[in-house]
């Protein structure tokens, strides 16, 4: 078997969803310190929905892969269910990665959930001023 799925390989050599939303309420920029790498996840959220995501990541082919599939699966969906994203949820959307890989797909769930908190953060700050 590949060690690498069809999906893995596609979203790798054409991910989704790259750059940055300049206008974005929520942004998220995590790293893993064993490997280096480091992934940022840039949300624009309207209406309690994700209007719009884009990521950068610096880092190998299954972090690549594991961010543009994490950008699909959140895109135009509502917070609720952004919210409850795993790493295990993006990874088996990629029909799988290799055991020493699941760490790339950690970094997808870790990005968003830290764009997530950045959001609320915003949204307090706002209700203060
Ligand atoms: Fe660290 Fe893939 S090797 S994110």
């Amino acid at each position: 078997m590949a060690l690498y799925s069809e999906k893995v390989m596609d979203h790798f050599r054409n991910p989704r969803n790259v750059g940055v939303i300049e206008d974005a309420n929520g942004i998220g920029e995590v790293g893993n310190a064993k490997c280096g790498d480091i992934m940022k996840m840039y949300l624009k959220i309207e209406d309690g929905i994700v209007q719009d995501v884009k990521f950068e990541t610096f880092g190998c082919g299954s972090a690549i892969a594991s961010s543009s599939m994490a950008t699909e699966l959140i895109k135009g969906k509502p917070l609720s269910e952004v919210k409850t994203l795993t790493n295990k949820a993006v990874a088996e959307a990629l029909d799988g990665l290799p055991d020493y890989k699941m760490h790339c797909s950690v970094l997808a769930e870790e990005a968003i959930q830290s764009a997530l908190e950045d959001y609320q953060r915003r949204l307090q700050e706002d209700a203060k001023a």
